[in-house]
C-alpha cells in the first residue's frame, strides 16, 4: 500500500474531487480526516471508506473553511484522533458564474474567501500538527487550484481571481516553509464532473466530452503524497498534460512503456509538444507508467 499508516486531512471531502481523493488515500492505507460543511455527506464518505475494508481510521469534523475558529477546531480534532499529519489537501472550493457587473458583491467575497482565505486558514490551523521532523518524509501541503490559471474562461471573475491569487499563496508557503520539511504543491485540473461545474447534473452519466471524472485525478494527489514526491516543492501540476501523455502510453508497445527512461524517447518522437509539457516531471511519469500497467 502506497500510503500505509500516513495521516491525511482533506478539505471539501464530502463530494466531488475531495471525496474521490479521500477514498483513494484510504484504499492506499492512509488514515483520513474528512471535512466540509455538510455532515451528512461526510458521514456517507466515511461509510464508503469503511466499506473498502482497509481498516484505516476515518475522522469526520464539519466546519466552514472561511471561519478560522471552525478550521482550528477541525484540525484540533484531527490531531487528537489521528496524531500528527503527514499531509493536508486544501481542496474545498466554490465558484460563481455571471458577468462581473452582475456578481452580487457578497458572492464575489464568498468565492475569494473559500478559495484563498480558506487555503490560508487551512495551512495556518494545520501547521502545528504537520509532521515536520523527517527530511526523508516531508509533510505535504497540496492545494487544488484550477487550470483557469494562467488563462481566462469569461463569466468567472471571482473564481479566476481566486485561483490566480492562490498560486501566489502557494509560492509564498513553498518558499517560507521548505526549511521546515513542508513541501507545498498545487494540482490544477481542467473540467471535472462535480457539483461545482455541473450543479445537480454532476455524475448523471452525460458529462460533456473532455470533462474528467473526479477519480481520474486521484493519481496526481497520490503521487504528491507518496515517497516519489518527497523532493518536489513549489510545483504546479496540470493533469491535462499527463492525460495527453496517457493516450500515448495506451498505444505504446509494451517494451516502450516500462519506465520514463525508455518511454521518453517514444513520446518525444510521437509528440514533441506533449513531451515538452511533461518532461520536467519524470517521477510523476514513472508513477503513472507503473500504475497504468
Ligand atoms: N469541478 C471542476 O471542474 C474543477 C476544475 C478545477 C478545479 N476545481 C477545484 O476542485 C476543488 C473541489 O471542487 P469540486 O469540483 O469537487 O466541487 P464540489 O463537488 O462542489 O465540492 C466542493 C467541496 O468543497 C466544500 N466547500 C465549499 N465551500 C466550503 C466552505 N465554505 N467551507 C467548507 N467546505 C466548503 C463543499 O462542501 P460543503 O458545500 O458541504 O461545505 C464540497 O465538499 C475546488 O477547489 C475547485 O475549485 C474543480
Amino acid at each position: 500500500m502506497l500510503l500505509k499508516g500516513k495521516n491525511i486531512a482533506i478539505t471539501g471531502s464530502g463530494r466531488g474531487l475531495g471525496r474521490a481523493i479521500a477514498l483513494a488515500c484510504a484504499k492506499e492505507g492512509a488514515n483520513i480526516g474528512l471535512t466540509s460543511r455538510t455532515l451528512e455527506q461526510l458521514n456517507n464518505v466515511k461509510r464508503e471508506t469503511e466499506e473498502l475494508g482497509t481498516g484505516v481510521k476515518v475522522v469526520v469534523q464539519n466546519g466552514d473553511i472561511t471561519k478560522y475558529e471552525e478550521v482550528e477546531e477541525i484540525f484540533r480534532v484531527f490531531h487528537e484522533e489521528l496524531g500528527l499529519l503527514n499531509g493536508v489537501i486544501a481542496n474545498a472550493g466554490a465558484s460563481w458564474m455571471a458577468s462581473a457587473h452582475e456578481v452580487p458583491p457578497e458572492k464575489f467575497a464568498m468565492v475569494i474567501n473559500a478559495n484563498i482565505l480558506g487555503v490560508f486558514y487551512t495551512f495556518r490551523a494545520a501547521y502545528p500538527y504537520l509532521k515536520k521532523d523527517d527530511k526523508n518524509n516531508k509533510a505535504r501541503f497540496i492545494i487544488t487550484g484550477s487550470a483557469v490559471y494562467p488563462s481566462v474562461m469569461g463569466r468567472f471573475s471571482s473564481y479566476t481571481a481566486s485561483k490566480y491569487g492562490v498560486v501566489g499563496l502557494q509560492k509564498e508557503l513553498a518558499t517560507e516553509y521548505k526549511r521546515e520539511n513542508i513541501i507545498v504543491n498545487m494540482i490544477l485540473p481542467t473540467q471535472v464532473d462535480t457539483k461545482l461545474l455541473r450543479g445537480r447534473r454532476a455524475g448523471d452519466g452525460n458529462k460533456p466530452p473532455g470533462v474528467l471524472d473526479p477519480e481520474e485525478l486521484n493519481d496526481y494527489y497520490l503521487f504528491l503524497m507518496s515517497d516519489y514526491a518527497n523532493r518536489m516543492n513549489d510545483e504546479l501540476i496540470y493533469p491535462s498534460y499527463f492525460e495527453a501523455a496517457r493516450k500515448f502510453i495506451a498505444d505504446a508497445p509494451g517494451d516502450k512503456k516500462d519506465n520514463w527512461e525508455v518511454f521518453q524517447d517514444y513520446l518525444k518522437e510521437k509528440s514533441p509538444r506533449v513531451f515538452d509539457n511533461v518532461k520536467k516531471f519524470g517521477n510523476l511519469m514513472d508513477f503513472i507508467l507503473i500504475r497504468s500497467k
